[in-house]
């Protein structure tokens, strides 16, 4: 399973054609990773880009955010959605501060343990705040290993995931993780789309079992009914 050659091409191609000047790119505070992953969950980075200088603007460290006022920090979400995450990240900030002195830890395994932060964002926050090497699996990232493994089965489903995570972890390179990782989210956010893949431009498509077989548009399966 291992190849460092799939994680140089990653690398290789998000250093010229990968994002590389969002505002939570360029710095290592963990604060201001964590909420940029939490938006990312399940917003898009055109939505986010004005929530995320606003909320920083008004809780510009993590400990004013755990200071402030619940209503507060709902009203800095309000009109992202998905509001379990604002309440989730409001949680989060006070255990950073009760339990880790304000701190966020570097461990994913203990990031993962705290609300609003699952194993694929606890291994964002790391790679990015400390070169932590652990394999994030988001929605766009599991796109991109069904096509490029051609696996035809449901990710959803319990056994399709833990393969995938599997793969995920075997594929990390030794070093390097904040371009890995990075050039993943990319490849999935801005070629490897859910629909019209731009095939053409990516670094993967050599070794890409949808793209070899035709089937970029029936890949990842979707849910059974
Ligand atoms: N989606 C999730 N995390 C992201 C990040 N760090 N940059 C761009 N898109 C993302």
């Amino acid at each position: 399973l291992e190849d460092p050659s799939f994680s140089a091409a990653v690398v290789k191609w998000q250093k010229s054609h990968g994002r590389h000047a969002l505002p939570w790119q360029n710095t290592r505070d963990a604060y201001r990773i964590w909420l940029s992953e939490i938006m990312l969950q399940q917003t898009q980075v055109a939505a986010v880009l004005a929530y995320y200088a606003r909320f920083l603007e008004r809780f510009p460290t993590l400990h004013d955010l755990a200071a402030a006022p619940s209503e507060d920090v709902m009203a800095q979400w309000s009109g992202l959605g998905y509001y379990t995450r604002a309440r989730n990240l409001h949680a989060c900030a006070r255990r950073v501060v009760e339990e880790y002195g304000g701190v966020f830890p570097s461990d994913p395994a203990l990031l993962a343990d705290l609300p609003g932060i699952g194993r694929s964002t606890a291994a964002a926050i790391s790679a990015f705040s400390s070169g932590t090497r652990a394999a994030i699996l988001d929605g766009n990232v599991k796109r991109v290993f069904a096509r490029v493994f051609g696996i035809d089965e449901f990710p959803g489903v319990k056994a399709v995931e833990d393969g995938l995570w599997r793969r995920a972890d075997a594929l990390l390179p030794a070093e390097g993780i904040e371009s890995y990782t990075q050039g993943l989210m990319d490849l999935g956010a801005t070629l490897c789309t859910r629909s019209k893949p731009d095939c053409a431009r990516c670094p993967l498509r050599e070794r890409c079992v949808a793209y070899a077989t035709g089937r970029t548009a029936e890949l990842p399966v979707r849910k059974p009914k």
